[in-house]
């Protein structure tokens, strides 16, 4: 079966689930009642949970038969080429603090390759969404990264992975701390995929983070490539959802974003 014939009814789904997710983050937005805890600091609210099967379930209702990877429930048993990837609310912190930075990020992976993607900001009612080989798009508007020549004049952002007693933790300070003497200034948003949509659009020059999971940037990494950025690891090799190293930016500060992070080379 050609699962690509079914690309646009996908993209439609998609965007469906992502912004009935968000509708329900909107309307429980300052009101969470039960946070767990699932590590020392990495928190999960009822609302994660109800976002997530409401995706599952508009999925299933189109297409049973395909795998589902989901960050509460984990990978579905299906065994189909095609994979949905979903993060029912990315920023749970901030969500669960009341500060306004937050998303539902959904994508489509066939055969190992990220094809369909949307991230829905829904306090600033913003959809970025793509498919590849089509551009990227904030509400229907096409998107592009910004044209900033230098990192000198670069809003950049990064986020720290929950564990603090990590080995990467010195790391991340230390690489804060070089971007920050070279760049205009260095934001910690908390909310990767949005942090990657402020990427393709331009509002960021450029985002790098380590530990990410697939779900915090599949759907983020393929509106940035379509919207003309550059997506590697550290080290510049290609870039996977699956790698511990992201770095995304326009094409101008890219080189000197290599630069600052050679010596935090895996
Ligand atoms: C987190 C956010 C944050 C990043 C963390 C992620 P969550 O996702 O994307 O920006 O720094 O590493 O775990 O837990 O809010 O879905
Ligand atoms: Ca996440
Ligand atoms: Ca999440």
């Amino acid at each position: 079966m050609d699962f690509r014939k079914d690309l646009n009814q996908i993209y439609s789904v998609c965007l469906e689930a992502t912004r009935t997710a968000g509708k329900i983050l909107k309307d429980s937005y300052g009101e969470v009642k039960t946070i767990d805890f699932k590590g020392s600091i990495d928190i999960v609210t009822d609302v994660d949970k109800k976002a997530e099967d409401e995706i599952i379930k508009i999925i299933k209702s189109h297409f049973p038969e395909h795998t589902i990877l989901a960050e509460e429930s984990g990978l579905s048993d299906k065994h189909s080429k095609v994979k949905w990837i979903i993060d029912p609310l990315d920023g749970t912190t901030n969500f669960s603090h009341g500060y306004k930075c937050f998303s539902v990020s959904v994508a489509v992976e066939i055969e190992g390759e990220v094809v369909v993607g949307a991230v829905f900001d829904p306090m600033a009612d913003e959809l970025f969404s793509a498919q590849k080989d089509k551009d990227a798009f904030l509400n229907g508007e096409k998107i592009n990264v910004s044209e900033v020549k230098t990192l000198k004049h670069s809003l950049l952002c990064t986020g720290f992975y929950y564990n603090v007693e990590g080995k990467n933790f010195a790391e991340n300070i230390e690489m804060f701390k070089a971007f920050s003497k070279r760049a205009q200034a260095v934001r910690r948003d908390g909310s990767a995929a949005l942090d990657l949509c402020y990427v393709a659009c331009g509002r960021f020059e450029a985002f790098w983070e380590m530990d990410l999971k697939a779900w915090d940037i599949a759907a983020g990494s393929l509106i940035v490539k379509e919207a003309g950025g550059r997506l590697s690891d550290y080290s510049g090799n290609v870039f996977s959802i699956y790698k511990e190293e992201v770095l995304v930016s326009n094409e101008k500060i890219f080189s000197e974003m290599l630069e600052v992070l050679k010596p935090f080379r895996s």
